[in-house]
C-alpha cells in the first residue's frame, strides 16, 4: 500500500519556523511507522532527522507525535493509522531538528528523584531478597523505558515547572522498593513545590505510555504515601 507521511520539519540553522513536508512511500500494512520513516530517510531525503535505536520498543528513543498521539514509531503499525499519517516532535521540549527534541530537561528532572537503590546496610552474602508481594509493588513502574511520552503529553508540564509523570514513576519505583532505605529523602523530593501535587489527574500520561504503566495511579500512590508518612 502507499502511505503519505506529513512530517514536521525544522532546521534551526536555515528555518525561521517549522513547516510540513509530505513524502509518499510504498509499505506493507504490517510495517511500522519507523519502517516508513526509514524509507524516506534512506531513499528520498537523507536530511530527515529522528532518533531510533532498538526498533523493538525497548530503548524509548523514537517517541514522537503520530496523528496527534505520543507513540513509539517502532510500535505503531501502518494498518492502524490509514494512508495519511502526520508525524510531529513531542510537545513541551525544544526542537533540535525535525523530530528530535532536547530531552536534557527531562533527564535533569529524572535525576532529581535519585533513580537508584540507596541502602548503606552491609550487603548480605548473596543478594537483597524480596517477597513476591514486595516485588509486586514495583512491578508496574519498573517497566519504564524513559521515552518521555507521558511527560510530553501532560498539559501541566507544557505550562509549568514540575517533575512530570516520568520522573515520578521512577521516584515511585524506588520509594516502594522494600530494599531501599532513603524514604525520607525521596518523599522530600516528591513532596516539594514542583512535585506530585502539581498533578491534576488528567490521565494523558497513562493513555500515552507505550509500556502500559498506570502512570496516574503511581502518582496517586506517591501522594498517599506522603500523606500516610506525615500523619
Ligand atoms: Fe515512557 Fe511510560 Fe516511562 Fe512515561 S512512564 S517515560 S510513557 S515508559
Ligand atoms: Fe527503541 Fe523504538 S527504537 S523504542
Amino acid at each position: 500500500m502507499q502511505v503519505t507521511l506529513r512530517i514536521q520539519r525544522f532546521n534551526p540553522d536555515t528555518d525561521t519556523k517549522p513547516y510540513y513536508r509530505e513524502y509518499t512511500v510504498e509499505v506493507e500494512p504490517t510495517d511500522r511507522v519507523l519502517d516508513a520513516l526509514n524509507l524516506v530517510k534512506w531513499y528520498q531525503d537523507g536530511s530527515l532527522t529522528y532518533r531510533r535505536s532498538c526498533a523493538h520498543g525497548i530503548c524509548g528513543s523514537d517517541a514522537m507525535r503520530i496523528n496527534g498521539r505520543n507513540r513509539l514509531a517502532c510500535k505503531v503499525l501502518i494498518k492502524d493509522l490509514g494512508s495519511r499519517i502526520t508525524i510531529e516532535p513531542l510537545l513541551g521540549f525544544r526542537v533540535i531538528k525535525d523530530l528530535v527534541v532536547d530531552l536534557e530537561p527531562f533527564f535533569a528532572q529524572y535525576r532529581t528523584v535519585m533513580p537508584y537503590l540507596i541502602n548503606d546496610e552491609p550487603p548480605p552474602i548473596r543478594e537483597r531478597l524480596q517477597t513476591p508481594e514486595e516485588r509486586e509493588l514495583i512491578e508496574d513502574t519498573s517497566k519504564c523505558i524513559l521515552c518521555a511520552c507521558c511527560t510530553a503529553a501532560c498539559p501541566i508540564f507544557w505550562t509549568t515547572e514540575w517533575l512530570g509523570p516520568a520522573a515520578i514513576v521512577n521516584g515511585h519505583r524506588f520509594l516502594f522498593d522494600s530494599r531501599d532505605r532513603a524514604t525520607e529523602e525521596r518523599l522530600a523530593v516528591l513532596n516539594q513545590r514542583f512535585g506530585v501535587w502539581r498533578c491534576r489527574t488528567i490521565f494523558n500520561c497513562t493513555e500515552a505510555c507505550p509500556r502500559g504503566i498506570q502512570v496516574t495511579r503511581a502518582i496517586e500512590q506517591v501522594k498517599r504515601r506522603i500523606l500516610f508518612e506525615q500523619s
